[in-house]
């Protein structure tokens, strides 16, 4: 993955690298959403996505999070346990990029309940927020976001996550575009269950106003 899985066209999507930090952050913004500074300073620094890196090569996620929940430190947590990825051509250039990230609105839910916090921890190893995915206007319509999103599903289901999600802008009329990419996309009112199966508690999420929500869940969990 750090040095790159083949894409289209001769685009390789690899794993963000500290200097990619700027033009992550702007393609971001270009999908509608801010990154957190927390998150550029975390890749500029070389701190985001490394845990999962270390669980791809066979590590647990759960020791290092056990360990940054003991010590109140779940800020460096949720940037080591985030994916960031990029596109990039045979010149070296970066053309696109995918965030995805632990979704703390989903942590901040569980750690409501009352009792240890095992429930919040696990939500941040089986679900995640694709916070944006985006490409360069003047590269798109080549399957580059395709792979990009091929890529991080892959990556989640192989972790053992369970559920991807995230929200867009309703009015980028974006519901085709994830739902030929194996999402089901929420009408406004609607909401997915994302408590009972990890807590024995219902909790709703969907999406805030003026977004639409989009989720999959690994293979026949529904
Ligand atoms: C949406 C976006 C990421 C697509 O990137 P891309 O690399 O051009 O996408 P791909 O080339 O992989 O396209 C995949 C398919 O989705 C379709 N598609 C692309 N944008 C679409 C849109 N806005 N609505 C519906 N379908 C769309 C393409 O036509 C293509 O279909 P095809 O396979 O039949 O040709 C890109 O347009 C973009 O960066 N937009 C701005 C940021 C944004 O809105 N991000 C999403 C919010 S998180």
């Amino acid at each position: 993955m750090v040095e790159g899985l083949a894409g289209p066209d001769g685009v390789r999507i690899r794993y963000a690298q500290p200097q990619d930090a700027d033009i992550v952050a702007d393609l971001v913004k270009t999908a509608g959403d801010d990154m957190e500074s927390g998150h550029v300073e975390a890749l500029a620094q070389g701190r985001c996505g490394t845990w999962m890196l270390d669980a791809l090569s066979g590590a647990g996620l759960a020791p290092p999070l056990a360990r940054a929940a003991a010590s109140g430190d779940l800020l460096t947590a949720a940037a080591a346990m985030s994916l960031p990825l990029v596109a990039q051509d045979r010149n070296g250039q970066v053309l696109g990029g995918l965030l995805c990230v632990p979704s703390g609105a989903v942590t901040a839910m569980v750690m409501k309940l009352p009792g240890p916090n095992g429930h919040a921890l696990m939500s941040m190893m089986k679900y995640a927020k694709i916070k944006a995915v985006a490409v360069r206007e003047d590269a798109r319509g080549r399957g580059i976001s395709t792979a990009l999103l091929k890529r991080c599903i892959q990556i989640y289901w192989q972790l053992d996550y369970m559920l991807l999600f995230g929200e867009f802008e309703t009015c980028r009329m974006l519901g085709p575009y994830y739902r030929r990419h194996g999402f089901t996309v929420l009408d406004p009112q609607d909401t997915i269950d994302v408590g009972t199966l990890l807590t024995g508690v219902l909790m709703r999420l969907g999406a805030g106003p003026g977004e639409t929500f989009f989720h999959r869940w690994r293979g026949p969990i529904r």
